[in-house]
């Protein structure tokens, strides 16, 4: 949908539970029900709800239009009670025409029916699945007023022609899909980009068509890359007898070239590090507004410093994949499902529905560099694996197809064989080959898209030297990944804990996988990842310690591996150099030393059982100047709570939210793992707290997100959070 003729209608919504009931007013994205933090039924959000707004039809415009961004997972429409048609799919847009239901000016009242339960003919239900996929119209709503004849979709095809590192030509071959339900006729377009403006005539049979318009070049176009991230806006404009229409969208310039054993992108050689990611948050799931979205995606980018995220297992919010765009996160997206294939011919047809939506809503991101075609690790299906792919060529023909496997020897009907490799335990055992996964003994492109996850769960609370050997199996597995030519990247299991199903994970309803927790709040695991980027987007050095004397089993402190991307690493103990280490290959570890960066690693006997204790400070030089430095106290104390909000403004008149972050620090501000702390969080304002207003510590730290209320007015709104040994700290947060 990128028509300008559109309005945002997620505000105003009168839900109910059940058609019986009085209904509430909510903003959208909601969930048809909040969830605990962890031990609840996951049927509790599986039932049919409703929801119900009044809304006018405006505008001079002949046809009219309600799209639904997503809805969880099916949904019926009725417009003044006339039904209007069924739509599957959970995770895909709806674009609903409603032309025949409504009159301008006069006030109708639309009802969505949504159903939330597992149902048999809609992917990925059909067997267990390792997430939970909640309930509601968890996105946003839009209306849209068009002509007759309207511009559905622009398709921006290019190639780049030749590329001079961060300039280049291409060839301009766009498509654009017209919705024409006039008679056939004479239309001119106009298409804008990068300053020049081309103009094309089009004959228009009815009904919805791809034209191919005529190719074209520019020149000199600056490219988009993981560094510069460089987009252009791009509009078209549609004239003719009962049709005009103007579309906006964003498109980027690259070039990924995909060979066996390299994966280019503008000409330069890449290496693919990167992490899962599921879109499911506390309390909410996954109804969350578009700042928060966005958040993800620079947590990715700039938190943990990865190059590509894995949209597991399913197309993610497009407000995420725009903020991909913008940050230049590489993106590998996929269709809905989870190691089950149905023989049913609706879920088999659904299937092929979501890979059409998928690759129509997210063609123009330049972030893409694959559709993953496959049901996440399912069993091979000729048949439907043979149509995913045919489909996605046939309406994407620049951008490779993947399918994730974790069989060896599986039907290779895609173009990168991507495959899910959870060898390694902790030994010396730590990737298969990919001739042994593949089966195959020619070189084909092959990549690792998860590693570690339910090997290896590691809570945030749990005892340093679990959370250390965490950090390390994801270090090794990188490491190796970079090191073997065959594998154009790895992909660890996962940025973020998250809620599943009560058979997996920790019986909590938790998958304690990520190596952030569900708040967001890193393990040591993401210092593997943070550590690797360059020095020039920040100095990095986390020693993965809590520097105490009775943490490890049988006491020992050392060794302590440092992550970091500084030349060397300089560690005092009570204020006395212990020396200044740097990474000659005694001082890291070798299953370690192909990482861009690879750990130190400081190995002593101090601090033993019963020998005197000290602070400890580890100070990191870039050459021979110090750039960050990192202390730990001997007696940690508690004593303060720092709260952090990620915004400090917000947008009055929709549904917005920002997360707090909450830390119970020692006298230097050092995170204490095993408080056993709460706060309570008031708010003025037109503010409100997502799920409770009791927070419990959990490893230390936790988080709530505040969200503007419904019908919330400009003004400001404080947060004020209350820890039980009396801190107190209050923040202010503007609603514009
Ligand atoms: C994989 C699966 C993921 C997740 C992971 C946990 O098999 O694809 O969704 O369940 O295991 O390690």
């Amino acid at each position: 949908m990128i028509s300008e003729h559109k309005k945002l209608i997620s505000n105003g919504w009168i839900y109910r539970k059940d058609k019986e009931e009085s209904g509430v007013v909510v903003n959208l994205p909601h969930t048809n029900q909040e969830v605990p933090y962890n031990y609840f039924d996951e049927k509790m959000y599986q039932f049919i709800s409703c929801y119900e707004k009044e809304f006018v039809i405006e505008g001079d415009e002949d046809r009219h239009f309600l799209y639904f961004e997503g809805v969880m997972t099916s949904c019926k429409l009725s417009i003044d009670g006339m039904f209007i048609g069924e739509y599957k799919g959970g995770y895909i847009p709806h674009s609903i025409e409603v032309t025949d239901f409504v009159e301008k000016g006069k006030v109708h009242k639309v009802l969505v029916e949504v159903d939330s339960t597992e149902r048999l003919d809609v992917p990925p239900f059909g067997y267990v699945i390792d997430y939970l996929t909640f309930g509601g119209i968890y996105r946003d709503v839009w209306y849209y007023h068009v002509s007759q004849t309207f511009i559905k979709n622009l398709f921006f095809k290019y190639e780049v022609m030749t590329c001079d590192g961060a300039t280049g030509s291409v060839k301009c071959m766009p498509t654009i899909q017209l919705d024409n339900r006039d008679v056939e006729k004479e239309v001119t377009l106009s298409l804008r980009v990068c300053q020049e403006e081309k103009k094309f005539q089009l004959r228009v049979r009815p009904g919805v068509h791809n034209y191919v318009l005529d190719h074209f070049l520019l020149d000199h176009v600056t490219l988009w890359n993981m560094e510069q991230p460089f987009l252009y806006d791009c509009q078209l404009v549609l004239n003719g007898e009962r049709s005009h229409d103007t579309a906006n969208v964003q498109i980027g310039f690259r070039e990924i070239r995909i060979e066996a054993n390299k994966m280019m992108l503008n000409g330069k050689d890449i290496t693919l590090i990167g992490l899962n990611r599921h879109q499911s948050y506390p309390y909410v799931g996954y109804a969350m507004p578009k700042r928060v979205q966005e958040r993800d995606a620079m947590i990715l980018k700039h938190e943990l410093g990865v190059n590509v995220v894995r949209t597991s297992h399913y197309p993610q919010s497009v407000d995420f994949l725009n903020q991909c765009d913008q940050v230049g996160l590489l993106v590998l997206e996929e269709i809905p499902g989870w190691q089950h294939v149905s023989s049913r011919q609706d879920w088999r047809e659904q299937v092929l529905r979501d890979v059409k939506g998928m690759i129509e809503r997210d063609y123009n991101h330049p972030s893409i560099v694959t559709w993953g075609v496959r049901i996440n690790e399912s069993q091979d299906d000729t048949e439907l694996y043979h149509a995913t792919n045919t489909l996605a060529r046939e309406l994407d023909d620049t951008r490779p197809t993947s399918g994730v496997r974790c069989s060896e020897r599986s039907e290779f009907l895609e173009d990168i064989y991507t495959m899910n490799d959870f060898i390694h335990d902790g030994s010396d055992n730590i990737l298969r080959t990919r001739e042994r996964c593949t089966g195959l003994t020619e070189e084909v492109p092959y990549m690792v898209t998860e590693f570690c996850g339910h090997t290896f769960p590691t809570k945030k609370f749990d005892q340093e030297e679990r959370i250390v050997e965490h950090a390390l199996r994801h270090g090794r597995i990188l490491s190796l990944a970079r090191q073997k030519e065959e594998i154009l990247g790895a992909i660890g299991w996962c940025a973020f804990d998250y809620y599943t199903h009560y058979d997996f994970g920790s019986g909590d309803r938790i998958c304690y996988h990520g190596v952030m927790d569900m708040f967001r709040i890193p393990k040591f695991a993401a210092a593997v990842y943070k550590s690797q980027r360059e020095k020039s987007q920040g100095y990095v050095m986390e020693p993965l310690t809590y520097w105490t004397r009775g943490e490890r089993d049988r006491g020992v402190v050392f060794p302590i591996h440092i992550f970091t991307n500084c030349d060397a690493v300089e560690l005092k103990l009570g204020g006395v150099s212990k020396g200044k280490f740097t990474k000659q290959f005694f001082n890291t570890d070798s299953k370690m030393q192909y990482l861009k960066h690879p750990p130190l690693v400081i190995e002593m006997n101090n601090g033993e059982w019963g020998s005197h204790w000290t602070d400890a400070e580890f100070i990191g030089y870039d050459k021979d100047e110090v750039v960050i430095t990192k202390k730990f106290i001997a007696n940690p104390i508690y004593s303060d709570m720092i709260v952090e909000a990620d915004e400090s403004e917000l947008r009055s008149e929709v549904f917005d939210a920002t997360r707090i972050v909450i830390k119970a620090v020692d006298q230097v501000g050092n995170v204490l793992p095993y408080i056993n702390e709460s706060a309570i969080v008031e708010v003025e304002g037109d503010l409100e707290v997502i799920g409770p207003n009791h927070i419990h510590l959990i490893g230390g730290s936790s988080a709530v997100w505040v969200r503007t209320k419904v019908g919330a007015k400009k003004g400001v709104g404080t947060v004020r959070i209350i820890a039980s040994v009396g801190y107190r700290k209050e923040l202010d947060i503007q609603l514009k």
